[in-house]
């Protein structure tokens, strides 16, 4: 088969489309025939060298994808070759075939079809777990979704309206905050001019946020926990702006709040913290929303996989609202 490999660590002209060995499916596994993956922030890190895949996962970038079922491994059980589905990966998405656990693989969402369904593992997984298994968002909730218009933020507002929250969202740009209003977000603040405490605030009669969802990390902790409301939650997915920040713990105390900190890709398949855990949640919960036409997957972008460089070139300038797909 074909697929994207790294000829050094470096820039988006260092993915190279190579013939590489086939996978097999081991047992608990099936092959997908992929129809498309999708581009996630981590793959730029893991093109510079600085995100290895976790141990036994394939060294082929790539973190989710959409396809046919080619062969299905000893013990799978539910799944047939020549079901169309799509799939977390813990790596190997940039390929015209991949092999993954059985317990990561969904059906796609009613509806959907399956080029733009490559882009919805990752952003479905990440927000369902932490918005609503971890910080329990629910009816009625003020929502703080930073970087709205990217791939994981146009999820998080449609998920966070389809519940009943009342969705606020940060952005950089006025046509990226328009979006967001169109995919459901009342309240949206430009990161670069607007200050998202005082804004939040302001536009909740100084109630603040229940819960935030934030990309930044670092720059962001100490806003972050002023804008949450008595018993907010605030979760932490990436660190765009940094590793290491103070967290000023007795405003955390003060207002009963938590914050938390989750990673997808490390996580085990199995157990009550584990990829199949959330894969099943989402299939269960999530797909229903999306079949309602209440949560649409949101493409940006679909260029041929054996262009991902130029694919990585978009996504590093920010010019994308939504996913960008790699169609094989
Ligand atoms: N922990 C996990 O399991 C997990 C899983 C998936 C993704 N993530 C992380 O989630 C984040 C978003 O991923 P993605 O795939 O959606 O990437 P993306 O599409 O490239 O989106 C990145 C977003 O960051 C926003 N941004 C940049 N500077 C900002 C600032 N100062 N304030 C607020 N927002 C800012 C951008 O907003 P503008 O474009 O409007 O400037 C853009 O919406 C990344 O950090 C990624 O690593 C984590």
């Amino acid at each position: 088969m074909y697929a994207i490999t790294i000829s050094e660590p470096g820039g988006p002209d260092v993915l190279t489309w190579s013939e590489v060995p086939d996978p097999t499916p081991a047992a608990g596994e099936v092959l997908i025939d992929v129809a498309a993956s999708a581009v996630n922030r981590a793959d730029l890190l893991q093109r510079q060298g600085h995100y290895p895949p976790p141990p036994g996962a394939s060294e082929i970038i790539g973190l989710e994808c959409s396809g046919t079922i080619a062969e299905v491994g000893a013990g799978v059980s539910g799944w047939r070759v020549g079901d169309e589905v799509c799939a977390l990966l813990a790596g190997g998405g940039y390929a015209e075939r991949v092999v993954v656990p059985a317990a990561q693989v969904m059906p796609l969402p009613h509806g959907v079809d399956v080029v733009s369904a490559a882009g919805l593992p990752e952003v479905a997984c990440t927000v369902w777990s932490n918005v609503v298994m971890l910080a329990g968002l629910s009816a009625g909730d003020v929502f703080l979704v930073h970087g709205g218009a990217g791939g994981i933020g146009t999820h998080a507002i449609q998920v966070g309206r389809a519940l009943g929250a009342t969705v606020a969202a940060t952005a950089g740009s006025a046509d990226r905050l328009a979006r967001c209003r169109e995919l459901g977000a009342e309240i949206t603040i430009n990161y670069r001019e607007q200050d998202f405490v005082n804004e939040v605030r302001a536009a909740t009669d100084g109630h603040g946020a229940d819960v935030v969802l934030d990309n930044m990390g670092a720059s962001y902790l100490s806003r972050n926990v002023s804008v949450l409301a008595t018993g907010g939650r605030l979760t932490i997915i990436g660190m765009q702006g940094g590793i290491t920040a103070a967290l000023n713990i007795g405003e955390l105390l003060g207002k009963r709040a938590m914050v938390a900190a989750t990673g997808l890709r490390y996580r085990p398949v199995d157990g009550k913290d584990g990829k199949g855990r959330i894969v099943a949640d989402v299939t269960g919960k999530l797909w229903p929303l999306v079949a309602d036409e209440q949560v649409e997957p949101v493409v940006g972008l679909v260029v041929p996989m054996r262009d991902a460089a130029r694919a990585h070139r978009v996504m590093e300038a920010g010019e994308v609202v939504g996913k960008v797909l790699l169609r094989t």
